[in-house]
């Protein structure tokens, strides 16, 4: 049985304060409420790791939304997988299409950031999906295949088998449309079988692949009851506790 995983990504949002303060409604809401072996994570900035990591107590997982591709050096500003760690969080967003977008994050540097991030038991959330005008001209099957192959496929199996999928359509991020639940399932079984080519049936199986892009507690049920979607990604919505935890609660 593959894990199904609602990850909340809080992006650049919350000062301090906030941030401990949402958590610990989220907290103590999944606490109450939750019936069910799903698993919750929050992605904060890096000023709350240690704090969240503190006040989960297991209940809440802890991912870091980004980290650097060396083990340490002289690179003023970063963060290096060995230090996400040592925060106690258990999880790094990589390749999140803002990142890519904004940051230039080329594959093949996401490909060293995973590699970084599983040589330091972290557990990479990886993020594909194609843009606007890939979805329009159709290229959209290649350029999610390329940012597989070129990403994460030259993992051994033992380590790809470690990582999670997600897979965010950027036409649908922070934009309010969503990707029908065909639509998403459609490039969900797509991934799959591109996985069960390179590593086999099993890998494939267990790969657990996420949803991302305007994924609310309205339109989750639909997109979570589709055979190869196994979670969310979330964005706006995880920054609403009660909203975040309804998604989270789709599962039970
Ligand atoms: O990481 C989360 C995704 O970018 C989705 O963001 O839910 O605000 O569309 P969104």
């Amino acid at each position: 049985m593959r894990k199904k995983i609602v990850a909340g990504n809080w992006k650049m949002n919350l000062d301090y304060s906030e941030g401990i303060s949402l958590f610990s409604e989220i907290i103590n809401m999944v606490r109450d409420e939750k019936n069910g072996d799903q698993i919750a994570v929050i992605c904060s900035p890096f000023i709350h790791l240690n704090s969240l990591s503190q006040l989960s107590a297991g209940i809440v997982k802890i991912g870091a939304q980004n980290c650097h591709q060396k083990e340490h050096g002289a690179y003023t500003g970063e963060i290096s997988a060995k230090m996400v760690k040592s925060t106690g969080c258990e999880y790094v967003i990589i390749g999140h299409s803002e990142r890519r977008q904004y940051f230039a994050e080329s594959d093949s540097l996401l490909a060293e950031k995973t590699t970084i991030a599983l040589q330091n038991n972290l557990t990479p959330l990886f993020c594909i999906g194609e843009t606007l005008d890939e979805r329009n001209n159709g290229s959209y099957y290649q350029v999610l295949e390329s940012q597989l192959e070129n990403g994460v496929f030259g993992l051994s199996a033992e380590d790809f088998s470690k990582v999670v999928l997600a897979y965010e359509p950027v036409w649908a991020i922070g934009t309010g449309l969503t990707a029908t639940p065909e639509q998403a399932q459609d490039i969900h079984a797509f991934i799959r079988a591109k996985i069960d080519a390179k590593y086999g049936m099993n890998v494939a199986d267990n790969t657990s692949i996420l949803y991302g892009g305007s994924c609310n507690p309205k339109n989750a049920a639909e997109l979570f009851a589709q055979h190869d979607i196994d979670g969310g990604l979330i964005g706006g919505a995880s920054l609403k506790s009660r909203d975040f935890v309804d998604i989270v609660k789709t599962f039970n």
